[in-house]
């Protein structure tokens, strides 16, 4: 590659071209790829940048020229463990990034215009860690011996955002979930406890292993998503939402929409657990509950496991209509409900758990 084919779309297609392969000999320096990295990093100009970065409490790297790793500082490597040195950068983040943001990189990587530099946003998860939002932002070293306008090496640095993105989406979640307790009578604990057992159920699976689909972000996901079951009360009328005795099947029909509802009010929001925690938090594993009588692992599992939390908080609860059940009498209730009403694996679970959910009703009462 020429120096001359790094600053257009042809340059682009060749970097893409000699960025896997690890021994091809550079051209932009006139260096063979291991004098050039230690070129980069004992360059005095490097060995700034590193004295300075090395405590620095955001992630930072540098990258050679092909976007492979030559160093990471501390943070890096506590927050970003499995990208190591020698790894290269694209190839590590690529499932992370997808096709397009990559071509996006070299584009702007090698473009004048640009400054050699790129801005964007990288979402990383682990199995074991819950998912990591950065803005990322590479910009361009020029420390070549031959005073050539493109860059030697990049230094990246990740600014993480995640809690600022979660509380965001938090705050939008929580306007609705208070508009609709404006209406419903189940009281703010109900919807704090029914949070806990839910993720109490989700770490006890997590460390178990027992569904793939339950990660850190599962857990953080269901812990305040399941406080959403019954937002589609809201459109719920008061005489049917408060009525004392028993319901009518007319009325039990339009209480029913509540699943409904829900869905259609959490349809734009971004997480999509909450609508299915919505719409199908009174199906039944048999397939006899509402609204479309879905069965087994039709059922999305966050609402299976929300189904079992809202029914044993419902019998410990006192409502104008029942008195409260001690835990023993709504541990039989459950326990007779397995297979049936609630998924096998779950009921088997909530048998083992069955003292924490008691000491959650306990240290969450109504008062
Ligand atoms: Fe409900
Ligand atoms: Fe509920």
């Amino acid at each position: 590659m020429t120096e001359e084919h790094t600053n257009d779309v042809e340059g682009l297609i060749e970097l893409e071209e000699i960025l896997p392969e690890e021994n091809e000999e550079s051209s932009t320096v006139d260096m063979a790829p291991g004098e050039e990295k230690v070129f980069l990093l004992e360059n005095p100009c490097t060995q700034r940048l590193i004295h300075s970065f090395t405590t620095h409490r955001m992630p930072w790297v540098l990258l050679d020229k092909k976007l492979n790793l030559l160093w990471r500082n501390d943070a890096h490597a506590t927050v970003y463990p499995e990208f190591k040195p020698g790894d290269n950068f694209i190839a590590y983040f690529y499932k992370y990034l997808g096709e397009e943001e990559v071509g996006h990189i070299y584009r702007s990587i090698l473009s004048k215009e640009q400054g050699y530099s790129y801005q964007g946003k990288l979402e990383y998860k682990t199995v074991e860690r819950a998912k990591i939002i950065a803005n990322i932002t590479l910009s361009p070293l020029f420390f070549d011996p031959d005073g050539k306008d493109t860059p030697t090496g990049f230094v990246c640095h990740f600014d993480d955002v995640t809690s600022d993105i979660q509380n965001i989406l938090q705050q939008t979640f929580k306007s609705l979930l208070e508009a609709s307790k404006l209406k419903d009578n189940d009281t703010g604990n109900h919807i704090e406890r029914v949070n806990a057992y839910s993720a109490l159920l989700a770490e006890f699976f997590f460390r178990k292993r027992s569904f793939p689909q339950i990660d850190q972000d599962f857990i953080n996901d269901i812990r305040f998503l399941a406080a959403m079951h019954d937002v589609g009360k809201i459109g719920t009328p008061d005489d049917i939402l408060n009525k004392k005795g028993p319901l009518e099947p007319w009325e039990w029909d339009i209480m029913k929409e509540h699943t409904k509802n829900g869905a259609f009010l959490l349809s734009t929001y971004p997480n999509p657990m909450a609508k299915e925690i919505a719409l199908s938090h009174h199906e039944k594993w048999d397939g006899t509950g509402y609204p479309y009588g879905l069965a087994e692992e039709m059922i999305p599992l966050s609402a299976r496991i929300v189904a079992l939390s809202d029914v044993y908080d419902a019998l410990r609860s006192k409502r104008s209509y029942k008195d409260s059940i001690q835990h023993e009498g709504a541990r039989a209730i459950i326990e007779k409900g397995i297979g049936s009403h609630f998924d096998p694996r779950i009921g088997k679970a909530f048998l083992e758990l069955d003292k924490e959910f008691d000491n959650i009703y306990s240290r969450l009462a109504d008062s």
